[in-house]
């Protein structure tokens, strides 16, 4: 599935530091994700059926962890749709700039969270599919 993700989509293995205690992974910006992180959020409790998401950023670089529980990102270049599941605590995705996403198939228990390398900006939102279309296929 990997080589059929939208360029800059990539699911990216993070290091696991596990003992016996259980296990433990650590995120650092600039090393284990591509770029400086300067806002952390995540998505939990989502309600039964619901998908979250449908927009694409203009310049936003995230990260997309499911921390628990399990959910799926559709990501769409204008071109190509595809559907990633993400239910893997020690495997991130990594969610360029112009690449229409939604989340859905959340399980009860799902915690997503996101690492963006800006705060969040309203103006930095493409909620509009057809202007998203315009713009990627230009
Ligand atoms: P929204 O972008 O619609 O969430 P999603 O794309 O996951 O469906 O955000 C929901 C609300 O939360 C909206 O009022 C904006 C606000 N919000 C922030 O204030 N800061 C953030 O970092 C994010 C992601 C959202």
């Amino acid at each position: 599935m990997t080589d059929e993700l939208p360029i800059g989509c990539r699911l990216i293995p993070l290091d696991v530091r596990g003992d016996e205690r259980g296990r433990l992974v650590a995120i650092e910006g600039a090393s284990d994700v591509p770029f400086a992180i300067a806002r952390v959020y995540y998505v939990y409790s989502t309600s039964p059926g619901v998908t979250r998401g449908l927009h694409a950023h203009r310049a936003l670089n995230q990260f997309a962890v499911a921390v628990a529980g399990s959910c799926s990102m559709l990501l769409d270049d204008g071109v190509h749709r595809v559907s990633v599941p993400l239910d893997d605590p020690e495997t991130g995705l990594t969610l360029p700039p112009m690449v229409w996403h939604e989340m859905g198939d959340f399980s009860p228990d799902c915690v997503l969270m996101v690492l963006a390398d800006a705060p969040y900006d309203e103006a930095d939102y493409i909620r509009d599919y057809d202007e998203f279309l315009s713009l990627a296929r230009a």
